[in-house]
């Protein structure tokens, strides 16, 4: 049974409090919390923003916000029990010379008690309002600085914001968000590796013969393109939500299932992978952008036609690549990740060798496959070869051991930042990246861009809404022989 371990108090700041990502994720992770208990009496959740408004006007912005995250309609009397807790700042947090009394004032400094400070706000800030922070002698002890992705665009200025975060919090108080760790699929990776024996001794180039992650959105860029434009798929997704997956994945297991553990095995694999360098890139890797195409049959624009102007900011991009280490030699790793695909599915493809020897001929022989479906329909399926019962011949098929989510567990699905929000609260870094991670990342993102570059990759094309990309990123594996898992419908 799911049950919800109450939580110390703690005083939460949200900086860009009036912000997408404080509408869409934050403020309604934090309801949901507290409404299944988990968040004590005398907590308190302040929005700073630089626009004016009022404590009611803030508490209304959350209303609706939450309103529209939750299922049922939230009852008005269940909320004037949760908007006790919301307050609301107007400053300018760069500014050290701004109130930063008023904002103390709210914090419960004197207890011995969380102060989280949640920068939802665009990186480019991120230094001075930490500045800020450590002048109004409010980064001590019991504060912990949380930081949103993307940090930084590329390796210099992701170290320009570590060292000056860094020179204000230790790094043991910062917590760098990445919500894909936060995913209920994405914690089963470690569950799944390390508390079942059966796949340790087979998790390795001798009976692996490749893996595939995909993580594929049907959504466009809509009003985000302003952001968008500047980042693009690799920098917006592979970055950091493929790269944390493609680590959980290959890394060796850990001493402990303790943030530093972890983070330790996870860095040793991102120097471990292979750097795109631009003799090869145009052989392995695809970039693309979506066109008009359609969805529900209603014709939709294409990203030029959406960002209003001319761009080389990829949509899509696919990838193959190698870890070369010991365990992961000679292994191909295929990554893509795309929007207005045909369907919303990100997944982790763990492709088996064949038998040694074909028994039962070549054309019922298939090998082995783990599928990790991270989301939707999240579950895990080990597809095995079976015979189909009854007469006509000794006939194979290849079906999975389906092991869903939504069948087997009756609880309600947390959306990942309520998760990464509460271990914040209890001090545990086992979900967050550390700065070696981000940097890299960004090393090796860095290179790609660059190989890109030198080798003027080409800027392929596929239809919105209607394909799983561009067809170069189905010859990327038909040149080896092999091809992406298929989505189901
Ligand atoms: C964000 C990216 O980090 O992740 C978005 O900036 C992307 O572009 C989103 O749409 C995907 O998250 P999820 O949880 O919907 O898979």
């Amino acid at each position: 049974m799911a049950k919800f371990i109450p939580v110390e108090a703690f005083d939460i700041v949200i900086f860009g409090g009036t912000g997408d990502l404080s509408k869409r994720k934050l403020l309604p992770a934090l309801y949901h919390r507290w409404a299944d208990g988990q968040i004590p009496e005398s907590t308190n959740i302040i929005g700073v923003s630089r626009s004016a408004m009022s404590d009611d006007e803030f508490s209304e912005f959350a209303f609706e916000a939450c309103d529209e995250a939750t299922e049922d309609s939230i009852k008005r009397e269940e909320w004037d029990a949760f908007r006790k807790h919301l307050h609301f700042i107007s400053m300018d947090a760069t500014d050290p010379k701004a109130d930063w009394k008023a904002l103390k004032k709210l914090l419960n400094r004197k207890e011995d008690r969380p102060c989280i400070f949640y920068l939802a706000v665009t990186p480019k800030i991120y230094v001075p309002i930490c500045n800020a922070l450590g002048q109004a002698g409010l980064a001590d002890n019991d504060s912990r600085i949380v930081l949103e992705k993307p940090i930084g665009t590329d390796l210099a200025s992701a170290r320009a914001i570590n060292e000056g975060v860094g020179a204000v919090f230790p790094e043991e108080c910062i917590y760098r968000i990445d919500h894909y760790l936060g995913k209920e699929t994405v914690q089963n990776l470690m569950v799944l590796r390390f508390a079942n024996s059966l796949f340790e001794p087979m998790w390795n180039r001798t009976a692996i013969d490749h893996i595939q992650i995909t993580v594929a959105e049907h959504y466009g860029v809509g009003d985000r393109a302003g952001y968008y434009d500047g980042s693009g798929a690799l920098r917006d997704m592979v970055q950091n939500h493929i790269l944390q997956l493609l680590c959980l994945i290959m890394m060796e297991p850990p001493n402990s299932i303790d943030g530093d553990a972890i983070r330790v095995e996870k860095i040793k694999v991102m120097q471990a992978l292979r750097p795109v360098t631009a003799d090869v890139a145009n052989e392995t890797t695809v970039r693309a952008q979506y066109a008009e195409g359609a969805v529900n049959s209603k014709a939709v624009p294409g990203y030029i036609e959406e960002l209003g102007h001319d761009s080389q900011t990829e949509t899509f991009v696919a990838i193959k690549t190698f870890v070369d280490n010991w365990r992961w030699a000679r292994v191909p790793i295929y990554l893509r990740t795309g929007k207005r695909l045909r369907k919303r599915h990100s997944e982790i493809v763990v492709q088996f060798r064949p038998t040694p020897v074909d028994m039962f001929g070549s054309e019922s022989a298939q090998s082995n496959r783990l599928v990790i479906n991270v989301q939707p329909d999240e579950g895990v399926k080990l597809f095995l070869q079976i015979k189909e019962p009854g007469p006509g011949g000794l006939r194979i098929r290849s079906l999975p051991l389906n092991l869903s989510y939504g069948d087997n567990f009756l609880v309600r699905y947390p959306d990942a930042y309520e998760r990464l929000l509460m271990d914040v609260v209890r001090g545990n870094l086992s979900l967050f990246i550390r700065r070696e991670e981000v940097e890299a990342a960004w090393s090796w993102v860095d290179g790609l861009l660059a190989a890109w570059d030198q080798a003027d990759a080409p800027m392929r094309s596929y239809p919105a809404g209607l394909s799983e990309g561009p067809i170069e990123s189905q010859m990327l594996l038909k040149s080896d022989n092999r091809e992406w898992w298929k989505v189901s419908e």
